[in-house]
């Protein structure tokens, strides 16, 4: 689920969708707008050569999900699924923490596939790499709505289903996807996992706590939205909405005052959503002031070395990191791009001091912890400034609390704040085209941008279906340069109308192996609303229909659209389906339990709960994905 209030349609916008729907023949309606579009030559891109072979999916809200024709869709791997040697099959009234720990995580949100070996292009063999963003506990345990809220047992499986997966998976002579069982790659890293700090902020004084005097090792990793990955084979995890899981009230006073403010930490009326101070004191901001300021960072796991310690890299900023999209400048130096996801944020960009090696993996393990975060600033006249987070540079001193470059990076919005850079329509994940050297940033909406608050970057107010931005970086014959003070940048699509593909809420994105544009889409509510489900889209990024893309992927009710992720050769296409069945369809009703689900996709058993899950795409006959 998304930071903040999910954007809700209006009225109108409802109305106008009942309409569109109403008038169109009933189930295929908005499947056949763009094929009836093309025949009859209403849209205005009547002729234009799309980039991919299939015909779009249906979009209405269903129980179950659906992919183009010719495709084949097989379910991987199911929250509670067995992942680690010794763990036992899912068993949804003989759950624990023990057991949990060693089985597939809960709301599964990024996913990459990691080949294996190391270095190689394998597509049939490889590590898939999965966060979990939340474990919502109304969804995993029978009769809990009517107890108010999880129980100490239940908070501790809660805290064994978040955090990342790492699933050894094989693709058979058949083409059909599976887990390895008894992996010795396979691994687990939830909100009790020993994590290390590294980087400006390790052991410094306000990360340091009574469980962790040093201030170098956290317990755990939560709220892990999307990712990236590195050239060097690691994965990087977001965490995201970490305030959620602080109880208390506000710092009043000292230096936590403005930085518990800024993060909405212990600000949320009706208290965390996540009772965890009632198992462990640290996650209580009265009890623990500094406990918070060791979230909100990127984590590095790597996937190929179960042994090692996964690491904070707070030399990248401290926020909601819904994501981390990493790319090379040409000079060599890793540029990882971050979007702050909640309304009137901002996007990161951090460069690292030292060069990427290629073929040397130890030298380059630790490249994230030293380097430039910077921010962005989208003028009208077409340029986007990147604003460096440097103490001692600007306002970034003393005189506004900043007594070292530990305080900005742990306080980097209010940092960013200081330099003016341009408040987003939420942002979500990135995406780099590595031919083009084009950055495509996903807005996925802000209904609380009101008119005099619209600027170029940011067009509509009340924006209720996001947009995208494409920041365009110079070329030359080492590469594209990713680490300049100056880009172009331009809108390249704006959400709303997914009967003429601009799909409502950009979320996810990520560019196949023949360098496409996919998209995912996170409506919250607004599927319901709307009678639209959440999706993965095909866009293309050139061509007369730049900026619009094509359903592939129908999420089930509830559901929302994450991942994608594709195998190097391009012929599978890992999605992941968040969240089905958890949300219900009319506003106000109370919300759907582990027990009364509006779907229970993908099993559709009596008894047996809908299961977040990982989705293998592929074609029958072998063939690319999108053609
Ligand atoms: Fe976790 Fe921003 O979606
Ligand atoms: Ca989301
Ligand atoms: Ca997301």
């Amino acid at each position: 689920m998304s930071a903040g209030s999910p954007p809700r349609p209006t009225l109108r916008e409802v109305v106008s969708r009942r309409t569109v729907l109403r008038g169109l023949a009933a189930g295929a309606a908005i499947s056949a707008m763009p094929r009836l579009a093309r025949a009859r030559g209403t849209t205005g891109d009547e002729g234009a050569e799309r980039s991919f072979d299939f015909e779009p999916v249906t979009l209405e809200v269903a129980d179950s999900h659906r992919v183009a024709k010719g495709y084949r869709s097989d379910v991987l791997v199911r929250w509670g699924d067995p992942i680690l040697p010794g763990a036992p099959k899912f068993d949804l009234g003989k759950q624990s923490p023990r057991a949990q720990a060693g089985q597939f995580g809960h709301w599964n949100d990024y996913v990459t596939f990691m080949p294996l070996p190391l270095g190689s292009g394998n597509s049939s063999h490889g590590l898939l790499c999965v966060n979990h963003e939340h474990a919502t506990g109304r969804m995993m345990f029978p009769g809990v709505a009517t107890r108010g809220s999880p129980g100490e047992n239940e908070m501790a499986i809660e805290m064994e289903a978040v955090g990342h997966s790492v699933v050894e998976v094989r693709r058979s002579a058949s083409g059909r996807w599976r887990v390895v069982r008894s992996s010795r790659y396979g691994r687990r890293t939830t909100a009790t996992t020993p994590i290390e700090i590294r980087g400006p902020v390790r052991g410094h004084r306000r990360v340091r706590t009574a469980q962790d005097p040093a201030g170098t090792r956290v317990l755990g990793t939560f709220a892990n939205c999307s990712g990236g990955k590195t050239p060097w084979g690691t994965v990087l995890s977001a965490e995201e909405n970490y305030e959620q899981y602080f109880a208390g009230t506000p710092a009043q006073a000292g230096p936590e005052r403005r930085n518990h403010e800024r993060y909405g930490i212990g600000m949320s009326p009706k208290g965390p959503t996540f009772k965890w101070h009632k198992l462990d004191a640290r996650f209580h901001v009265g009890a623990e002031p500094r406990e918070a300021n060791r979230f909100g960072w990127i984590v590095e796991i790597d996937p190929y070395d179960p042994s090692r310690t996964p690491v904070k890299r707070t030399a990248l900023g401290r926020l909601k990191h819904e994501s981390a999209a990493v790319t090379l400048d040409a000079d060599g130096r890793v540029v990882v791009y971050s979007g702050d996801d909640q309304e009137f944020e901002y996007l990161y960009r951090f460069v690292s001091h030292g060069r990427y090696e290629p073929g040397r993996r130890e030298a380059n393990l630790d490249l994230l912890d030293s380097g430039t975060l910077s921010v962005a600033r989208f003028e009208p006249s077409g340029r986007c400034h990147w604003m460096p987070l440097v103490f001692g540079s600007g306002p970034l001193t003393p005189r506004n609390g900043f007594r070292d470059q530990g305080d900005v990076l742990i306080e980097a919005r209010r940092a960013a704040d200081l330099l003016g850079p341009t408040a987003l329509d939420r942002p979500e994940d990135i995406a780099v085209d590595e031919k083009t050297g084009r950055v495509y940033v996903l807005l996925t909406g802000n209904p609380a941008r009101t008119p005099s608050r619209v600027d170029k970057a940011n067009p509509r107010a009340f924006n209720l279906s996001g947009h995208v931005l494409e920041i365009r970086t110079k070329k030359s014959a080492g590469g594209h340069h990713h680490a300049g003070l100056t880009n172009r940048w331009e809108v390249f699509s704006l959400g709303g109308k997914p009967e003429e593909g601009l799909p409502h809420n950009p979320d996810n994105a990520e560019f196949d192996p023949k360098g496409r544009l996919w998209i995912a889409t996170d409506q919250g509510k607004g599927q319901h609303l709307r009678g639209v489900a959440d999706a993965l889209w095909a866009f293309e990024t050139s061509g007369p229909r730049r900026g619009r893309g094509t359903p592939f992927f129908a999420c089930p009710r509830a559901a929302e659209m994450c991942g994608p992720a594709f195998t190097p050769d391009g012929r599978t296409l890992f999605l992941a389906v968040q969240h089905p069945g958890a949300y219900g369809e009319t506003p106000g009703q109370p919300r759907p339990t582990v027990d009364t689900p509006t779907t229970r996709w993908p099993d559709f058993k009596p008894g047996m709960p809908p299961r977040c899950s990982i989705v293998a795409i592929t074609r029958p006959d072998g063939g690319v994905i999108g053609g």
